[in-house]
């Protein structure tokens, strides 16, 4: 059920003003950020533009590209707060069928910048493209750095449920015995799929934004909302400005308003432009459609059609099913027995892959 989250609608301003609460600026990102003072936004975090280009020297377009984001990667470090954070989410560059991991270019262009990084997030989602000629891509990455060594981080509202809450102290002392975790729950580590849920034995993760999500827009490559939150709440403080110069649709701005913080987004597509507005006030009425950190994945249960193994790819006696097209009575139960079994089988024994190479985003 979706309740207001503000009273009011909220003012969203075009340009930047110290006294604002939401800004959506329109056109190229270097102009607003040059508008901005120093050491102005606690937390950026942004997913910048993939688009390389078709190349014929692959190394040499991708530093192409990453040369012509450098005059605006200067102006993210200089209006970072001192006790800031950047947070930049990158997937692969695929050309041929050759991959580039994004994340490994930029390192470099941001260690020269004097930030420090912090963390390699893995950020693993179950859906994308299905490749033929390499392992499917189920994962991206997000590097955060901050400008010092002296940095805000939160967290207790990061906290995930505990795997064993009832877990004690082993060795002799003053704790014999007693709890060895934390009652508010477990560091949420570097790898976003599973947020284990101890006492209900379930995987939470944050999936990534696609056709069924609640919050899908046209934008191809939306944040998830839940994703930024982690970040708005762990690396910022009330009121603080979170910045994403590559807005798209508004998800950080979205994610900064609704945990108490000023966003600004900057985006030079007017159509996305407009649904992030959109989906500002959208917040303030309680109408915008937003999947809540932690929520539980939809689980198959095994007896969703699509969760089956089809009956056509079994054999049964001599005939393929595929072959006959249809089945007599007898022959549907034994295909049935052989793909519970088959299921018990195969789907459990799958491990947990992870590691996979590039992205469906
Ligand atoms: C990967 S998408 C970001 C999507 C965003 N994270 C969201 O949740 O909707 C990158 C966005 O940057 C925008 N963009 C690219 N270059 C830009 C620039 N120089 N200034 C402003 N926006 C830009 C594109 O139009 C695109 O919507």
């Amino acid at each position: 059920m979706m309740r207001p989250m503000m009273d009011t609608a909220i003012e969203v301003v075009d340009q930047w003003e110290p006294d604002a609460r939401a800004v959506l600026a329109p056109g190229d990102c270097l102009e607003t950020l040059r508008t901005m003072p120093d050491g102005s936004a606690k937390l950026i975090i942004t997913s910048p533009p993939y688009n390389v280009g078709k190349a014929y020297e692959k190394q040499t377009e991708l530093h192409r590209y990453i040369d012509a984001l450098l005059p605006i990667i200067d102006e993210l470090v200089r209006v970072l707060s001192p006790t800031g954070s950047l947070c930049w989410q990158v997937g692969n560059y695929v050309e041929d069928g050759e991959v580039f991991p994004l994340d490994i270019f930029f390192y470099p262009v941001f260690a020269a910048r004097g930030l420090h990084l912090r963390n390699r997030v893995v950020w693993h989602f179950d859906h994308g493209l299905h490749a033929s000629k390499r392992f499917s891509g189920r994962y991206e990455t997000l590097l955060w750095f901050t400008k010092d060594k002296d940095y805000t981080f939160h967290l207790d509202p990061i906290r995930v449920p505990s795997k064993y809450p009832g877990k004690t102290n082993y060795k002799p002392g003053d704790k014999y015995g007693l709890p060895s975790g934390n009652p508010l729950g477990k560091n949420p580590s570097d790898f976003w799929k599973t947020l284990e849920e101890d006492w209900e034995s379930l995987v939470w993760e944050i999936p990534n934004v696609k056709a069924n999500h609640p919050e899908k827009t046209i934008h191809p490559c939306q944040f998830p909302i839940e994703l930024v939150e982690r970040c708005v709440l762990a690396m910022t403080d009330a009121e603080d400005w979170v910045l994403d110069p590559f807005a798209g649709v508004g998800s950080a701005v979205v994610a900064a308003l609704r945990n108490g913080r000023r966003g600004i987004g900057c985006e030079r597509d007017e159509s996305y432009l407009h649904l992030a507005t959109e989906r500002v006030q959208a917040l303030a009425r309680g109408t915008m459609p937003y999947r809540p950190l932690g929520k539980l994945v939809h689980k198959p249960t095994g007896r969703e059609k699509v969760a089956q193994v089809p009956k056509e790819w079994m054999v049964v006696g001599e005939a393929s099913v595929a072959k006959t097209g249809a089945l007599s009575a007898a022959a549907e139960a034994r295909a049935d027995a052989t793909i519970t079994s088959l299921q018990e089988e195969l789907w459990p024994a799958q491990p947990l892959l992870f590691g996979e190479l590039d992205t469906g985003r």
